[in-house]
């Protein structure tokens, strides 16, 4: 497994996301992805299956120092005190001591930034969380968290594939040590029919959806697919054994636009 290296974290390169996945399902999952080498696995308050998801962290029998832990604080915890008490919640729920990542779900224009991300620092200074970032930040709220926050950021967690251009979101967070962690990205399974991922694959004998993920990770970025499958959760993992040219590397890069996101909301923030 790779690791994306940002402001202190050794994060590896792909996790498996468990948004949707419930009960008996998710521990599951989880405890097969553990099995077959995950060492990431990405959950959330929202999710409402960190209970099964630290299920399936017991049952895979991996030692809990191996496993990269990242939960989520849900944008109604976000004034100081509710933000504390919310993540030990989390950590209760999952049955661990402290997750590995800890990320502010949504920004919340509701609740001043600097609070949120001080009772963010503090839960880590606690020993509750060993890193904290961001997810849906835009350049400018990346800019505003990091100069509020007391302890460093080393993660933007957006949505991020072929399909969608984060130049902006990236070059924000290079600029700051942090990582970018690439949500929805096989475009929500999106990839699996497409005729130029599909044409890239047969050069190097792998999916539509490993050209996708390998082009993630070559640009220094950790990935969290999600599936309810366990055969693509193999197919998912398998992207270390090859790489892709420069040229199919701006091949699929020039595929993205302004106009390809999958999630938006009206509470999302403007994007840049
Ligand atoms: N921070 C946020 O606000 C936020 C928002 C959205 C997601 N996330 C996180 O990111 C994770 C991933 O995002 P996502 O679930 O939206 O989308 P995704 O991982 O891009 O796509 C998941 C979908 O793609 C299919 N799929 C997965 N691997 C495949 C493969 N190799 N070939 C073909 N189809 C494949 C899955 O179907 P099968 O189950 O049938 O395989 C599923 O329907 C989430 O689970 C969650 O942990 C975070």
């Amino acid at each position: 497994m790779n690791f994306i290296e940002a402001n202190g974290a050794k994060i590896p390169a792909i996790g498996l996301g468990t948004w949707e996945l419930r009960g008996r399902t998710c521990a599951r999952l989880v405890e097969q992805a553990l099995r077959l080498g995950y060492r990431h696995i990405d959950t959330a308050q929202a999710y409402e299956n960190e209970r099964e998801v630290g299920e399936g962290l017991r049952g895979s029998g991996v030692k809990r120092g191996e496993v990269f832990v990242t939960t989520k604080i849900w944008t109604t915890h976000f004034a100081p005190n509710d933000l504390e008490r919310s993540a030990k919640e989390s950590l209760a729920r999952l049955r661990l001591t402290e997750v590995d990542l800890l990320l502010l779900h949504w920004p919340n224009p509701q609740v001043p930034l600097s609070e949120t991300v001080g009772a963010l620092a503090r839960v880590r200074q606690l020993g509750l969380a060993r890193h904290i970032g961001v997810s849906n930040f835009t350049v400018a709220l990346i800019e505003e968290a990091v100069a509020a926050c007391p302890e460093p950021l080393v993660c933007d967690q957006v949505e991020y594939h072929p399909y969608l251009d984060q130049a902006k979101v990236m070059e924000a967070c290079a600029r700051h040590g942090m990582a970018l962690v690439a949500y929805s990205p096989v475009a929500k399974g999106r990839v699996k029919n497409d005729q130029a991922l599909l044409r890239i694959g047969e050069r190097y004998r792998k999916t539509s959806a490993q050209v996708c993920l390998r082009w993630l990770v070559q640009q220094n970025v950790a990935a969290i697919p999600r599936t309810s499958k366990l055969e693509r959760l193999s197919e998912n993992i398998e992207i270390f054994d090859f790489e892709l040219s420069d040229a199919d590397m701006r091949e699929i890069s020039d595929m993205g636009s302004a106009s390809g996101r999958l999630t938006d909301f009206g509470f999302a923030p403007k994007w840049d």
